[in-house]
């Protein structure tokens, strides 16, 4: 295993897209971020560097930071953030992923402008689970504000509804052609193929807000992995992808040599989105002459539940002998989280004019509050009154979560710093219910410092004697990012065998700003080599 390093300065710098200039956090000026390659077991250290005039944290998003949560990053959950004019050496050990995660900031919103690919190779002298492909090209979908996105949140949050929609959504940091305003060849990326060669597409949704569609025009393409996990090969005409995923897919150029579309557009199960076809350009080589504009890919409606949830739902892990499954059988502890969108009483001036109630969001019915000092400096050093530990396993009381029209005095959320506790090596199973209070929509839930099985799931109400009986325990996929269905269910378990503090969250940045998320301490188990590791002598002070 080797030591990669890395040096991220952040900066103020200066980006056009749609003909507007505007300056905004990235790191070494590049947008979408550095690359980082690293091979399965490597050691990566990123000195991230403050140059800028905000606070700024970077996650590792996907890596399982074993024993280590000092370097994970959600700022006020592992850490206190790096101020301006500071640094923070982050130490990345990589254990079994193997295949796309990415990086990005923890910090308010900054990650909008703030992320990059991690490629995490086979180690040296072994190799894919399928054929070599000529090439490998990180794909990244995200979205650009005109405006600065730190006012945009501010705003957000104070008007007590729903976000601005961005401007336009990206592929590779490019709105692509069909923007108004874009500028021919520089405002689109392309990607130069040769006929007959096999290219591997590294997929990662760094989007804000949205769920997205992505395909390829007159192609099909086939899924190798997701979150760094190898799978089944799946062939399909288009992906699903929640913001916080991975895929990693296998594109052969078998197509008569021309242009043709490569494009991402909005899943929208709810919220206000931008319906706009972002696009990039397959570009074969030869002699032809290009159609002046190729014809775009024909995508599933914008609210097409079943075509997202069709394409998670056949997922699979490789479950092959050189990767097998290991899905905890039995289990120790059963949680069930519903996950609820929530209207609070606007107080004083907590909301634009026209409201008397704002949105917020819920996990059990807890509304998460970040503290002051970081909940995994408080758990080492035993600070008190930091944060409390009666997260509950349970909603306080059942409901029928999917029906319509559920009065939503039913569960008033009570604002919480609380959280989970888990035994080391506790087998979990964890039920994420969708509740339909204030509307259904989607959530991607992700889990820091673990992947986990995603064993289950379905439309309305989980029933766990009606449903437990069709798991998938043979090849379920090994996920850290999970879309829960509207009006629906998903099933994960895992083994808590990563000792820490870990954050448990919502990936659609307006429900983690909600406070849609909450945090698991693993405890220590007995051995030396299940113990969390001190911290670094340059943690970040708050
Ligand atoms: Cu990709 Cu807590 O984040
Ligand atoms: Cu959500």
């Amino acid at each position: 295993a080797a030591v990669r390093r890395y040096r991220f300065e952040l900066r103020n710098s200066t980006h056009s897209r749609l003909c507007t200039n505007k300056t905004m956090l990235t790191i070494n000026g590049q947008f979408p971020g550095p690359t980082i390659y690293a091979r399965r077991g490597d050691l990566v250290i990123v000195d991230v560097i403050n140059r800028a005039n905000h606070n700024i944290t970077i996650h590792w998003h996907g890596v399982k930071m074993p024993r280590y949560p000092w370097s994970d990053g959600p700022e006020f959950v592992t850490q206190c953030p790096i101020s301006p004019g500071t640094r923070f050496s982050q130490r990345i050990v990589l254990s079994d992923e193997e295949g796309t995660l990415w990086w990005h900031a923890h910090s308010e919103w900054s990650r909008n402008s703030v992320y990059g690919a991690l490629v995490i190779l086979p180690p040296r002298g072994e190799s894919y689970p399928f054929p070599k492909p000529h090439q490998e090209v990180p794909i990244l979908l995200g979205d650009w504000f005109n405006r600065d996105v730190q006012e945009i949140m501010e705003e957000f949050l104070a008007s007590g509804g729903d976000p601005k929609v961005s401007d336009s959504f990206l592929i590779n940091g490019q709105p692509g052609d069909v923007y108004p305003c874009s500028r021919q060849g520089v405002d689109t990326f392309r990607l130069k193929v040769e006929t007959g060669k096999t290219y591997l597409l590294r997929i990662v949704n760094a989007v804000m807000n949205n769920i997205m569609f992505f395909k390829i025009a007159n192609h099909n393409v086939t899924v190798v992995g997701t979150d760094a996990a190898y799978t089944k090969r799946l062939t399909s005409d288009y992906i699903a992808i929640s913001p916080g995923q991975t895929i990693d897919l296998l594109l052969v150029a078998n197509q008569p040599p021309s242009h043709y579309y490569m494009a991402s557009r909005a899943y929208a199960s709810g919220g206000d989105f931008d319906n706009t076809t972002t696009t990039a350009i397959l570009e074969y080589a030869g002699n032809y002459t290009p159609p002046a504009s190729p014809a775009l890919p024909s995508f599933p409606p914008f609210d097409s539940t079943d075509a997202s949830n069709n394409f998670t739902t056949q997922l699979r892990s490789l479950a092959s002998r050189k990767y097998p499954v290991d899905v905890p059988k039995n289990v120790t502890d059963i949680l069930f989280f519903t996950l609820s969108i929530n209207l609070r009483p606007c107080t004083n001036d907590s909301c634009e004019e026209s409201r008397t109630e704002r949105l917020m969001a819920s996990v059990n019915n807890v509304t998460l509050q970040l503290p002051r000092t970081d909940f995994l400096q408080a758990y080492y050093r035993r600070i008190n009154g930091v944060y409390t530990t009666d997260f509950p396993d349970n909603p306080a009381f059942p409901f029928n979560y999917t029906q319509q029209n559920i009065s939503i005095d039913l569960a008033r959320p009570q604002n919480g710093t609380s959280v989970n506790i888990l035994d080391f090596n506790a087998t979990v199973e964890l039920v994420f219910q969708g509740t339909n209070l204030v509307g259904g929509v989607d959530h991607p839930m992700h889990l820091h410092g673990y992947s986990f099985y995603v064993v289950g799931s379905g439309f309305g109400n989980f029933n766990r004697t009606r449903d437990l009986p069709n798991y998938n325990l043979v090849d379920p996929p090994l996920m850290e990012t999970i879309a829960v269905p509207i009006n629906g269910w998903t099933a994960i378990r895992f083994k808590a065998n990563n000792p820490g503090v870990w954050f448990m969250h919502c990936h659609f940045e307006r429900h983690v700003s909600w406070g849609m998320g909450m945090v698991f301490i693993v405890r220590d188990g007995p051995g030396r080599d299940e113990k969390m590791l001190p911290p670094p002598p340059d943690m970040p002070l708050c």
